[in-house]
This record gives structure tokens, C-alpha cells and sequence, in this order.
């Protein structure tokens, strides 16, 4: 038997941890030192501890398996409570705070009464980006006084950082509540973003959703939820991947875990008469007025959302990229450099076309003009390509054609 100090057992406790197995590799030791679970074990990547060349044995024969290393580090602490196991990371107020710019649209009043009654019902909200998915949770439990814990998900989110674990404070290896656990403990509403990002590894979520307590295995603990727990995920896609390959990362999430949401809210862009609105708090929270500006970028949206929804674009004009254009505005004084800025971001031909868009609804075209005119182009160009079926490019660059 090894006699290791209270630091190595903690360390060789929360490496088996990770791993689930005694024989580490240098690379795995030092991945979880990167991560700052433990401070650098020099001690165990020595002979005494190597098996194989870069391998390193765990001296688990302090304790005959796993759970007895984890009794052993908890019983050990000199102070059980505050050593071993830190309650909570989030102190003070955690109420989203209130948006001045906020125009409430689409499911913002459904998100509202679900907090009002106070009742555990998850919900899954999707739509396309930049569309008020996220702000419309957050600004709900602004409204209503609800704590929120925000988690945003990613393809390596796990159960480490969804429930908690260990981690390094002040030279200790402590226990810390992840997201879900203070969100359950404090009665508070999680939000999982982006959760169509996830991978598996989420799983572990699966009896939280069912508004049942879960058992924290790692510190040998049932969290049961406190009432007016609840949980929103928001999400790009239905949790089916993304068709058209928009959402690059977007993974198919598993039918039981998405059977859990009694609910699910589809988040449309808002109606141009809230759109304007939204510009217009944007320009007012900047010191600017300028209300043509406002309506014909709406205009502008709209078509270019009737377009995409028509198959005659790639990309689309969010709300949050008409935010964006109204922000360089304020802060540049300039119509047209604010859209090429926002613009950039995409390929020349579709930005060449957005921005002679916009030149045409400030030379004052209405909506209905440019549609119209869009269509009567769509039909001459089918005209020529039956006309000409020998030419090979008369489809060509739809995208940067469309408007002109
Ligand atoms: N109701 C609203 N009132 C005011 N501004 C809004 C509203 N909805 C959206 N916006 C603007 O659009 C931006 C994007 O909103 P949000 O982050 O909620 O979109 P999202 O749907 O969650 O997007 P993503 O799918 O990319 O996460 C906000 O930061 C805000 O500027
Ligand atoms: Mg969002």
C-alpha cells in the first residue's frame, strides 16, 4: 500500500474520475490539469507510478475501488461543508435585467404565463437565427422576476459541466454545482441554448426533464428541484439537423429526450409593424431618430425574407443583422456604409444584391413594386431559358440576378 497525502488521494480520485480507469496516459494526466481540475501531479509521472512507456499507474490500493477513494477524500476534510463541497458559484442576483430596446412579439406571452403558473413544463422553442429566441426567455423572466441560468450548449458539453464537478480552488480539489443542479436547488429557470449543438452527452438530463430529482453519483447525492423549476431549450432546428445545412453542427437529438418537451414553439421573424419598433428603440437607446431609415429597412427585410422563403436568395436578413445595421448607422451617420458593413459577412454576389435592394426601396419603391417586378424577371428569364435551352447559364448566379 502507497501512502499518498490528502492532495495526491484527491488528485488520483478526481483522474479516475475522469477516466473510469487506472492506467492514464502523460497526455490524459495533463489534459485534466489543463482543464484545471487538479494542479500537476509530477509525483505520479515518475517510475514508481510508470507501467509502460508515457503510462502511469493510479494508486488506487489506498481504497478498493472508486466510491471508497471518494468517501476517503470527503470523510478526510477537515471541513466537510465548505472543503468538499462548494454550494454555489452564482451569488447575488441572477434576475435577467430589464431591455429597454425589448418589443414583446411571438411566443414572449406563452413564455410568461409558463412562469406564471409556476408549473414544471419544458418547452422547446426553434427558428431561425437572430430572430428573438433567447432574448424573449430572458426578457420574460426580466419582466417576471425570474432567476435564470443560462447554459449554452455545444457539442462537448457533458455531464461535468450540465451537473457539476470538481475543480481546483485554492490549491483544493472542491466540488461545484454545475448549471442544472443550481438551477434545480434554487428553483430557477434553465435555459439550454443551442441545444440542437449537443451531443449524448446530454442524456444525463433525462430525469431532470421529467421534473424528477436526479442523483449526482460523483458526490453521492439526490438534488430533488425546488418548485417553479422549469426548463426552455432553444434551438435552430427541431433537433432533426439542419436540411439545408444552414446550421452547421446541428446534431439529431434522440426522439426520447426530445419527447420530453410537452411543447414546442416555432419563433417566426416579428410582423414589420413590430420590426419598426425594434429598430426604433435600437436608434432611440443610440440618441437617434430617423424613422424613413427604420421603414425602409423593414421593406428591405421583407423582401428579402419572401425571397428566401421562395428559394430565390441563400441568405437572409434577421432581426438581429437589421439591429446591427441600425447600430452602424448610429454610430457611422451613414445609410449605405451601415448595410455594406452588416453585408460583408456575406458572398459578394448576395451582398452586391442586398445593398441594390435597399437602392431601389430608398429611391422610394414599395414592397408590392419590387415584388412585382421580381416576378415579371422570373418570368422573362423562364421565357429565355426556353427560348435558348442551349444555353447553359441562363440560371446561373440566381442569387446576384434576383433584384435587377
Ligand atoms: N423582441 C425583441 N425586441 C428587441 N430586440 C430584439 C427582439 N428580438 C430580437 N431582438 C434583437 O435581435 C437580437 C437577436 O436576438 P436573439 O439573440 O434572441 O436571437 P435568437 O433567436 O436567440 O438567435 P440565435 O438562434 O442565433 O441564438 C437581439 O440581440 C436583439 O438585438
Ligand atoms: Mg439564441
Amino acid at each position: 500500500m502507497i501512502e499518498l497525502s490528502k492532495k495526491q488521494t484527491e488528485q488520483v480520485s478526481v483522474l479516475y474520475d475522469v477516466y473510469k480507469k487506472d492506467i492514464l496516459t502523460r497526455a490524459e494526466i495533463n489534459a485534466v490539469v489543463k482543464k484545471g481540475k487538479i494542479q500537476n501531479p509530477s509525483w505520479l509521472k515518475t517510475d514508481k507510478f510508470k507501467v509502460d512507456r508515457g503510462c502511469y499507474k493510479l494508486p488506487l490500493n489506498n481504497a478498493e475501488d472508486n466510491n471508497k477513494v471518494d468517501e476517503k477524500v470527503l470523510d478526510d476534510a477537515p471541513n466537510k461543508q465548505e472543503a468538499a463541497y462548494i454550494v454555489s458559484s452564482l451569488t447575488g442576483d441572477i434576475v435577467p435585467k430589464k431591455d429597454k430596446v425589448f418589443v414583446p412579439f411571438g411566443n414572449y406571452s406563452d413564455v410568461k404565463n409558463i412562469i406564471k403558473s409556476g408549473q414544471f413544463y419544458p418547452c422547446f422553442v426553434t427558428g431561425l437565427s437572430g430572430n428573438g429566441k433567447t432574448m424573449a426567455v430572458t426578457q420574460a423572466c426580466a419582466e417576471m422576476k425570474k432567476e435564470l441560468i443560462r447554459v449554452n450548449i455545444t457539442i462537448e458539453t457533458d455531464e461535468d459541466d450540465l451537473l457539476g464537478g470538481y475543480r481546483l480552488k485554492d490549491g483544493q480539489t472542491v466540488w461545484q454545482n454545475g448549471p442544472v443542479i443550481e438551477a434545480m436547488e434554487r428553483g430557477a429557470l434553465l435555459l439550454l441554448d443551442e441545444i440542437d449543438l449537443a451531443s449524448n452527452k446530454i442524456m444525463c438530463l433525462q430525469p431532470i426533464l421529467e421534473g424528477s430529482g436526479v442523483f449526482v453519483k460523483k458526490i453521492n447525492k439526490f438534488v430533488k428541484p425546488k418548485a417553479g423549476f422549469n426548463v426552455i431549450a432553444t434551438a435552430n432546428t427541431k433537433g432533426q439537423g439542419s436540411e439545408d445545412g444552414k446550421f452547421i453542427g446541428t446534431n439529431i437529438l434522440n426522439e426520447a429526450f426530445l419527447e420530453r418537451f410537452p411543447v414546442t414553439f416555432e419563433q417566426k421573424y416579428p410582423t414589420s409593424k413590430i420590426e419598426k419598433k425594434i429598430l426604433t428603440n435600437t436608434l432611440k437607446a443610440a440618441g437617434k431618430s430617423d424613422v424613413k431609415f427604420v421603414e425602409k429597412l423593414v421593406t428591405w427585410a421583407d423582401v428579402i425574407r419572401r425571397t428566401f422563403f421562395d428559394g430565390g436568395v441563400d441568405e437572409i436578413i434577421s432581426t438581429r443583422r437589421l439591429v446591427h445595421i441600425t447600430q452602424a448607422y448610429a454610430i457611422f451617420g451613414d445609410k449605405i456604409k451601415a448595410i455594406q458593413l452588416c453585408t460583408n459577412r456575406f458572398d459578394d454576389d448576395t451582398k452586391n444584391s442586398f445593398v441594390e435592394l435597399y437602392t431601389k426601396v430608398d429611391s422610394g419603391s414599395s414592397l408590392e413594386d419590387i415584388l412585382k417586378e421580381q416576378n415579371e424577371a422570373d418570368l422573362s428569364q423562364q421565357l429565355e431559358s426556353e427560348d435558348d435551352s442551349d444555353s447553359d447559364d441562363t440560371d446561373a448566379d440566381q442569387s446576384a440576378s434576383v433584384y435587377n
